[in-house]
């Protein structure tokens, strides 16, 4: 599985990476220097080389990979000269919450214009544990109001049944310990969360079921509240964590020679700073360390694209054995990025850096085959997304203040 990247600068010969295994990949460069194209151009190569056994996610902060169903015709010669056409691809845009509320209708019509598959997530409340409720609320598990609503969502898992948000409230109502003030507090944050449409009101619904191979699979999240303890964290926290076991599940059947219902995955993260910032903890970070350092056995490949090396956790970059980078300018990137020099460069990393040019350049370092390549970028098929800013993020998050 050789997905095709671009051309070497120097030899003009192309430039390859293999996604046979799971990969934990960094794309990074200064801003407006071609990271999302690239997470772009990744997808792509995984749809076309890994077909029906591949299922690509893009977490979209900025909501602007819905793009990839049309085909980019207005670079179809520098297409045609890589021997390659435009070209629309199928896309499921996962919106968590309610599509209609977070979105106009008029835009919502353009969007089934254009052929893209409208899809509402909701999140099962038994997929967040006890202490994933307590840091959603950000209620200390040793004060009372941690210690009430840690023992009302233990009470209702240890029934071993899917419960839904009016189950936690019947079960704080419930207790017999805690003093009435304690139980109004945290009944008006359940309440809070109830409002904000974005978990199942019945039944349970395998998030896995939602990702389907051979499309692409965008998580847009330029509706959700950002923020370490935000929406779009406690949305990729569940996520992560329910595809990791599913896939530990689906490995297990794999080495019985059993049929899975679901392939491997790749999941590409833009501006992954979000999720994994260096120095401060967020509510999808555990998870997705684990997928950078334990996802190969399962199956599970991370990209993570920054404008910052510097602001993404040290723990993430150095399990990356895929570098992408753009050009970078800030004295604390160009550390950040050289620290990962390795032996079998020949020189350092910022050398190479230092070296790039044009937007779509980038520095490929690759760890398995102990390689680095000065790239340029193959260009897109599908059209790329979000060249113009979008607005302002204050001006999109209503849903939750706190
Ligand atoms: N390989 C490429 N070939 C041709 N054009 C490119 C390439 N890479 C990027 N571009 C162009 O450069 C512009 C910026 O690219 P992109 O949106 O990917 O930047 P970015 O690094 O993600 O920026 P930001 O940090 O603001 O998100 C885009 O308009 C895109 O069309
Ligand atoms: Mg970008």
């Amino acid at each position: 599985m050789k997905m095709l990247l671009g051309k070497d600068t120097q030899s003009d010969e192309l430039a390859y990476l293999n996604a046979e295994g799971s990969r934990a990949v960094l794309v990074c460069g200064k801003r407006g220097s071609g990271k999302s194209y690239t997470l772009g151009v990744i997808v792509e190569e995984l749809l076309s080389v890994g077909g029906s056994e591949v299922i690509p996610i893009i977490v979209d902060p900025m909501g602007v990979y819905h793009t990839m169903t049309q085909a980019n015709v207005s670079q179809q010669d520098a297409l045609f000269s890589w021997g390659l056409a435009p070209k629309g691809y199928e896309v499921r845009l996962l919106i968590p919450g309610n599509p209609t509320t977070l979105y106009d209708a008029d835009v919502l019509q353009i969007l089934k214009q254009r052929g893209v598959n409208v899809i509402p997530l909701r999140l099962n409340p038994s997929d967040l544990s006890p202490d994933g409720w307590c840091d959603l609320f950000n209620a200390d598990i040793n004060k009372p109001l941690g210690i009430v609503l840690f023992r009302a969502v233990q009470r209702l898992q240890n029934k071993s049944e899917p419960f839904i948000i009016p189950d936690i409230t019947k079960m704080i109502e419930r207790d017999g310990k805690a003093p009435d003030a304690t139980k109004e507090a945290l009944l008006n944050r359940v309440e809070a969360a109830q409002s904000w449409e974005l978990f199942a009101t019945s039944g349970y619904q395998p998030l896995q079921e939602l990702f389907m191979p051979g499309m692409v699979n965008v998580l847009d999240l330029s509706r959700l509240e950002p923020g370490n303890r935000g929406l779009r964290n406690l949305v990729i926290s569940i996520i992560a964590r329910n595809l990791f076991r599913a896939r530990s599940d689906a490995r297990l059947r794999e080495e019985f020679g059993l049929a899975t219902p679901l392939p491997r995955v790749w999941m590409l993260l833009d501006e992954a700073h979000q999720f994994v910032p260096n120095g401060s903890t967020t509510l999808s970070k555990d998870q997705l360390i684990r997928w950078a350092k334990e996802g190969r056995q399962p199956g599970l490949s991370l990209v993570v694209a920054s404008q910052q090396p510097s602001a993404i956790d040290p723990d993430v970059l150095s399990q990356c054995d895929i570098i992408l980078s753009h050009k970078l300018t800030t004295r604390a990137d160009m550390s950040a990025l050289n620290s990962l020099s390795q032996d079998y460069m020949g020189g350092e990393l910022r050398t190479f850096i230092k070296a790039l040019k044009r937007t779509g350049e980038a520095v490929l370092v690759d760890d398995e085959r102990e390689t680095v390549n000065m790239l340029r970028i193959r260009p897109r098929r599908s059209q790329h997304g979000g060249s113009t800013l979008p607005p302002q993020e204050e001006d999109v998050f209503d849903l939750w203040k706190r």
